[in-house]
């Protein structure tokens, strides 16, 4: 019997890439995307194993009233997985930004997840028809893991992300639902191209000087990135497998990336990226 998963975010990017692969491995997709003509160009796209839902993560009613059509698509099987997906990376200094920035970074990246989770996961339950219950995998980042300055609030709410991730786990371990999070590094998509010019508001800012580099950091890291698909290929194992890793980090330099965050004290840590900084431009020097 076809396997049914739901995505949150499938407009571009991962969540895109994600519904290709499981389609392709023969699963029913139930996709979301906020505009209208995206549900439209996916449905032509994708056929008849894809439903596309309407819905911004922030609105809890429109996220409910897609309820009755997911429940007709899954059926008496219900929902083998939940990829949330959905999110947006929002740089800038924490002393520039306003608090109402940071709250839309964490009512989308964060709230966001727990609505729609609350809202769907009574359907991964294992059932007369699906007897291993579903899971739900987080989509963080390696920014869950680390903090890098100038982009706080993203820091901030995938931090959150990876603390939600293990308290549903923990709770929905009596359903048998398993719950983790991966965590891509750069990773080829359009939120590169999103977060471009973001950060020129700042520019008569105390850190001018520094983010003058921000556009062109963000090119160096987007030409290094990783394809897409190694994404939906881990996202996929990741669902079919009983039991797995909850350490899923999907970087290059994962090696060193590890060895930084948990071998270098945070002071050391603190100074390394500032001599990074001044190596760019020697007036980026703390002061
Ligand atoms: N690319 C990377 O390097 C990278 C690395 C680590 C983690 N991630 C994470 O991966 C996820 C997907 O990002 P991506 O790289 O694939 O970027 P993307 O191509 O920009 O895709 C983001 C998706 O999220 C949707 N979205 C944004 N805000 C939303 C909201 N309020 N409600 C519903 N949908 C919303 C977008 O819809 P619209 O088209 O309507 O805006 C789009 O479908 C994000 O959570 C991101 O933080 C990405």
């Amino acid at each position: 019997m076809q396997k049914n998963i739901l995505i949150t975010g499938v407009s571009s990017g991962i969540g895109l890439d994600a519904c290709r692969k499981f389609l392709h491995e023969g699963w029913k997709v139930m996709g979301s995307v906020r505009k209208t003509e995206d549900a439209e160009q996916l449905k032509q796209t994708f056929g008849t194993s894809f439903l596309p839902l309407v819905f911004d993560v922030q609105d809890e009613d429109a996220i409910r009233s897609s309820r009755r059509a997911v429940l007709s698509f899954c059926g008496e099987r219900g929902l083998d997985g939940i990829i949330n997906n959905a999110g947006y990376a929002h740089p800038g200094p924490m002393t520039e930004l306003e608090p109402n920035e940071l709250a839309q970074q964490l009512d989308v990246n964060v709230v966001g997840i727990m609505r729609v989770t609350n809202c769907f996961f009574d359907l991964l339950k294992s059932n007369s028809v699906k007897i291993t219950a579903g899971r739900i995998i987080n989509i963080s980042s390696i920014s869950g893991l680390f903090n890098s300055p100038f982009v706080g609030a993203y820091c901030i709410s995938k931090h959150a992300v990876e603390s939600m991730t293990e308290i549903y786990r923990r709770e929905l371990y009596m359903h048998g639902i398993d719950v983790i999070a991966v965590q891509p590094g750069p990773i080829k998509t359009k939120i590169w191209g999103k977060s471009k010019g973001k950060l020129d508001r700042f520019k008569d800012s105390e850190y001018g000087d520094i983010l003058q580099f921000a556009d062109k950091n963000i090119s160096d890291s987007e030409q290094n990135a990783i394809a897409v698909e190694r994404v939906s290929n881990l996202l996929f194992k990741r669902m079919e497998k009983r039991k797995f890793s909850t350490n899923n980090i999907i970087h290059k330099g994962t090696l060193g990336f590890n060895f930084f965050r948990k071998c270098v004290p945070a002071r050391t840590a603190d100074s390394i990226i500032w001599k990074m900084l001044a190596k760019k431009n020697p007036k980026n020097r703390p002061i």
